[in-house]
């Protein structure tokens, strides 16, 4: 073999980071159009490393929002693709001012690369253009290679879904490899075989027809704050902690004692957990592990809510409208659009008299798992026990990536998420980070699994 990739990193090393750290001084939030011209330079900056890398017909293809780079190196039809996807979008700073260093001027404090996307998803997808370019500057690709990076995922990937099944010949691979996730520690290596899917609704209830006094009306007029705040408390039973849509549980498939088991195994301190984030217990559904309520089971969650005066001060006021933002994080073999639906039908029953309800569906996606005895999921599997020397544990995300199962509708082919993140990186908060030990890990487990991937499919 030519130089191999831990000399080809510890050379390296220095050029990586500073490359991505460029990257990350991007400000590309696709929630934003403040932004715009920052997400389109993000596209830029991806595709142009991807040229300097080696790759072929490489191009910013537009969509209706933000464009989705592409960039192929096909050596040898006999050989197996590779489709590699990720996202050059982050998610919004704010807020700004919980920030020990600004979000978008990267500087690395022990050992880590902190700035909004570090981890999620700039410094992950990253490692698979580093990697490419050892592969191709030592003649050691394995594999046909495809690109795939987006920049809309943060917004909910709507024009990606359009983009793939347009384009299912170009996009045709063997094999969706991703990273995006996270791994349970760095001396715990795993591989994330399962994420949750999500149905994302806002609600909106409206009282009187203006704002009033609070005294002169207070006590006969529907208050929509009151009357939003009562409606959320009924989704969820007091006591079982369950979600109480009718029909929400219906679909949901039930773990084996076996992963049960698996889960158990995973190493996990309570305490730990609870200190991490300054809380003296955890609140879930009755019956399950944390772990279990965070990856195996569904969630209803109010992800914003608005009404009334929020100035400083005090004003006595009772509003015209209150709004919220709720998402529910689905399990297989749940399916977003229809706990978007079921959701809608029981929400409106809970409104008192006197308001009115509007609910809009905002976005949603499939939850998805991936088999462990897969050609794939194998070769990843040898790739980690190479480089962590250890096997990794298959692990289930929480989180949700709703074109995975997209991926295995419109392409036919499975994803193997080798995630090097760790949940405490701070995604989507203040203080986001990266450690550079990921970083590098990464780079030099990928061209493992092409060379172990290529072999196992031979
Ligand atoms: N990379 C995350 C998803 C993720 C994070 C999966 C950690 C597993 C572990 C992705 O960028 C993300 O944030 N997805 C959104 C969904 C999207 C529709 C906005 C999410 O999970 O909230
Ligand atoms: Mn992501
Ligand atoms: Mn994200």
């Amino acid at each position: 073999m030519a130089q191999n990739i831990k000399d080809y990193i510890a050379l390296n090393k220095d050029r990586f980071v500073e490359e991505l750290l460029d990257l990350l001084r991007i400000p590309s939030v696709s929630a934003d159009p403040e932004f715009k011209d920052d997400v389109f330079n993000a596209a830029q900056y991806v595709k142009d490393r991807l040229v300097e890398a080696g790759a072929d017909k490489v191009e910013i293809c537009p969509t209706d929002g933000y464009p989705i780079v592409y960039g192929e190196k096909m050596i040898n039809p006999a050989l197996p693709t590779v489709l590699v996807y990720g996202h050059y979008d982050v998610q919004p700073a704010d807020p700004y001012d919980l920030w020990s260093s600004p979000p978008f001027e990267p500087v690395i404090k022990d050992g880590k690369i902190y700035a909004r996307g570090a981890s999620d998803d700039k410094g992950q997808m990253y490692m698979h253009i580093k990697a490419f370019e050892y592969m191709m500057r030592n003649n050691v690709l394995s594999c046909n290679v495809k690109f795939m990076i987006e920049g809309e995922e943060e917004v909910g990937s709507a024009n990606l879904g359009t983009f793939v099944k347009n384009n299912r010949q170009k996009l045709k691979c063997d094999v969706v490899l991703i990273s995006d996730t996270s791994m349970i520690a760095n001396d715990v290596p795993s591989i994330t075989v399962g994420l949750r899917g999500l149905a994302y609704l806002e609600v909106e209830i409206t009282g009187p027809n203006r704002d009033l006094h609070s005294g002169t009306y207070g006590g006969a007029v529907p208050n929509p704050i009151n009357a939003l705040c009562e409606m959320i408390a009924r989704l969820i039973d007091d006591k079982t902690r369950k979600i109480t849509i009718p029909g929400f549980y219906d679909d949901v498939l039930t773990i084996s004692d076996e992963e049960k088991q698996a889960i158990a195994d995973i190493p996990f301190s309570l305490d730990k957990y609870r200190q991490e984030l300054d809380i003296n217990a955890i609140r879930g559904e009755q019956g399950y592990s944390t772990i279990e309520l965070t990856s195996v089971r569904p969630t209803l969650d109010v992800n914003g809510i608005k009404g009334g005066y929020q100035g400083e001060g005090a004003k006595t006021v009772i509003a015209s409208k209150a709004s919220a933002k709720i998402s529910m994080r689905l399990v297989p073999n749940q399916k977003s659009e229809k706990i978007a639906e079921l959701f809608t039908e029981y929400f409106k029953t809970l409104a008192p008299d006197g308001v009115t309800v509007k609910v809009t569906n905002m976005h949603g996606g499939d939850p998805v798992v991936v088999p462990i005895d897969s050609i794939e999921y194998r070769a990843a599997a040898a790739a980690y026990l190479e480089t962590f020397g250890k096997k990794p544990l298959p692990n289930r995300a929480g989180g949700s990536i709703p074109i995975v199962k997209l991926f295995e509708d419109e392409l036919g082919v499975k994803s193997v998420m080798m995630g090097f993140g760790l949940d405490t990186d701070k995604i989507h908060s203040p203080n986001e980070h990266f450690g550079i030990f990921n970083f590098l890990k990464g780079i030099e487990t990928i061209p493992y699994f092409f060379h172990h991937y290529a072999e196992m499919k031979k």
